[in-house]
Parts: structure tokens; sequence; C-alpha cells
């Protein structure tokens, strides 16, 4: 099976990489292109340096990892390439099958991997158009796995998957960011040390609940003893947390929507 990658941004050259060193492929069955291709000269001796054209008409999956306003001008050029049987995977939650398949007629995957597959533990969401066959399906999950757990939803809950695995790293960061600042206020204990406890516990608490199969009210029964002094802390979050939640998705979402209305424009436009 030959593998191509189209855009060597961030999440490009992760696919690559992992893809690569997974040991399941030969230097001659990865394939990569990118708009500026200078930057691919790091990428030679694991991959075969292409035009978009050339991983089109050679790849049994086409992964295209570039931002949505590039991706028309991108499946409109790769269109004429693709083979009936190959799989065209998109990164952007944002555009939907309808939008693609004006300009790829097959098989279409969207894949939303989250930044923790540097360290092979993505929470990757995939969903699939109907042409795509339960062999492709497995074929992609086994292909993905290599960066980690491989969750199939619906195209309707992408975008709020998206926000829960994808976007959640950097929501995880900017709560415990606030959580560390303003430790720091109350100890002389030095910052770096603060970080390294908190994302150690964070870490571990996550661990803990997955390897017991324990619920959040779990571990706060665990540790919030009634009238104690956790449960002072965990107050206050259930008092104050819940509007911070709800204005967090509700923007998110309304962006989401709003990036989709812009690429329903591109897509609507004939060239
Ligand atoms: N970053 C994330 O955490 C994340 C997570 C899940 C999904 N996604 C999605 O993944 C997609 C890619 O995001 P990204 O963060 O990897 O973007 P990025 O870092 O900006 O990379 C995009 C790449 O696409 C290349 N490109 C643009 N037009 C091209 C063309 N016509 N032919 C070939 N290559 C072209 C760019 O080339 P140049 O070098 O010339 O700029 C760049 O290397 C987006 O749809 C994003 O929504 C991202």
């Amino acid at each position: 099976m030959k593998v191509g990658i189209i855009g060597y941004g961030s999440m490009g050259k992760m696919l690559l990489w992992k893809f690569s060193d997974s040991g399941k492929f030969g230097r001659e069955d990865l394939l990569a292109a990118n708009r500026t291709p200078e930057k691919l000269e790091e990428a030679k001796d694991i991959a075969v340096i292409s035009s978009n054209a050339e991983i089109a008409s050679e790849a049994d999956i086409v992964f295209v990892c570039v931002r949505p306003q590039d991706l028309r001008t991108v499946l409109s050029e790769i269109s004429p390439f693709i083979r009936s049987g190959s799989l065209v995977v998109s990164l952007n939650g944002s555009v939907t099958f309808e939008m693609m398949e004006k300009v790829i007629p097959g098989k279409i995957a969207k894949v939303i991997p989250s930044v923790t597959a540097e360290i092979g533990r993505s929470q990757t969401l995939v969903c699939y158009n109907g042409s795509v066959e339960d062999r492709d399906k497995e074929q992609l999950s086994s292909l993905l796995s290599v960066i980690g757990n491989v969750i199939e939803l619906p195209e309707e809950e992408i975008g709020m998957g998206s926000e829960l695995v994808s976007c959640m790293p950097g929501f995880i960061a900017a709560v415990f960011d606030v959580m560390c600042e303003s430790a720091k206020t109350h100890t002389s204990i030095p910052e770096d040390q603060i970080v390294k406890m908190v994302l150690n516990t964070m870490s571990a608490t996550g661990d803990f609940m997955l390897n017991k199969d324990m619920a959040f009210e779990d571990v706060i029964a665990r540790v919030a003893t009634p009238g104690g002094i956790t449960e002072e802390g965990t107050k206050v979050i259930f008092d104050r947390f819940p509007g911070t939640a709800d204005e967090l998705f509700d923007k998110t979402l309304a962006k989401r929507k709003a990036t989709a209305d812009k690429a329903a424009e591109l897509f609507g436009r004939t060239e």
C-alpha cells in the first residue's frame, strides 16, 4: 500500500514521520508533496518527494493536510488523477463531504488527529462518505493506530468531537495555566516545580480514572471529604465554572460554523 501526504505543515509532517517510524513502510511506499517544496528536503530519506498530481495517481490513500482555504484548490488539482479505488482523506473537520464530493467523486474520509499523536496517544476521529467500503475503513484504522486510538463518529458529530479531542489539549493547557498562575501567588514553590507537580498529577489522575474505570464524581468522592479542604475548592469550581464551559463551547462551535460557511462559499464557487 502506498500512502501520500499533500501538505507538509504541522499535521502532514507529523503523519509522515509517524508512518515512517512505524516501520510499516519503506521509503518507496511514502510519497510527500508541499506547496513550498524546499521544506521537504528534510524528509527525502523517508519519502519520495512528489507533486500533488503524482501522489493522486500513485497513492492508495491520499492525506490532504492543507488549511480549509486551500482544500478546494488541492482537491480540484488532484481530482483528475485519483484512481477509482483510492481513498482521499481530508484533515479538516469543517469542510463537509457534500462540499468535497462536488470536486472528488469517489471515496472520502475525514480524519481529525490530536496533538498527542506526537507521543502515540492521539484520540483520532474518523468519518467516511457513503462510497467508502469496510475494507477501506479497516485499512485506514490500522494505519492510524500508529498514532493512537481511532474513534469513528457520524459526520454531524465531528465538530463537537473535534472540540473534545483536537481542541481539548489547548483547553486543558489553558485551564491549568490559570491554576498554576494563581498557585504562584500563594506559594514560594518555584514556578517550574508547580507546573511539573500539576502536570504529573493531571496526567496520573487521567490514567487512574481510565485504569480503574472511575467517573469524575468517584475521584471527587475519594479526595473531597465532606466539610474538608478539597470540598471548599470543588465547590468553587461547580459554582463558577459551568458558565465558562458553556460560553467556551458556544464560542468555539460558532467559530466552527463560520469556518464551515466560508468553506461552503469557496466550494460553491466555480473556478
Ligand atoms: N494543527 C492541528 O492541531 C490540527 C489538528 C487536527 C486537524 N487539523 C487540520 O489539518 C489541516 C492542516 O493543518 P496544519 O495545522 O497542518 O496546517 P499548516 O501547518 O498551515 O500546513 C499546511 C501545509 O499545506 C501546504 N499547502 C498549502 N497549499 C498547498 C498546495 N496547493 N499544495 C501542496 N501543499 C499545500 C502548506 O505549504 P507551505 O509550506 O507553502 O505553507 C503547508 O505546509 C487543517 O485543515 C486543520 O484544520 C489541524
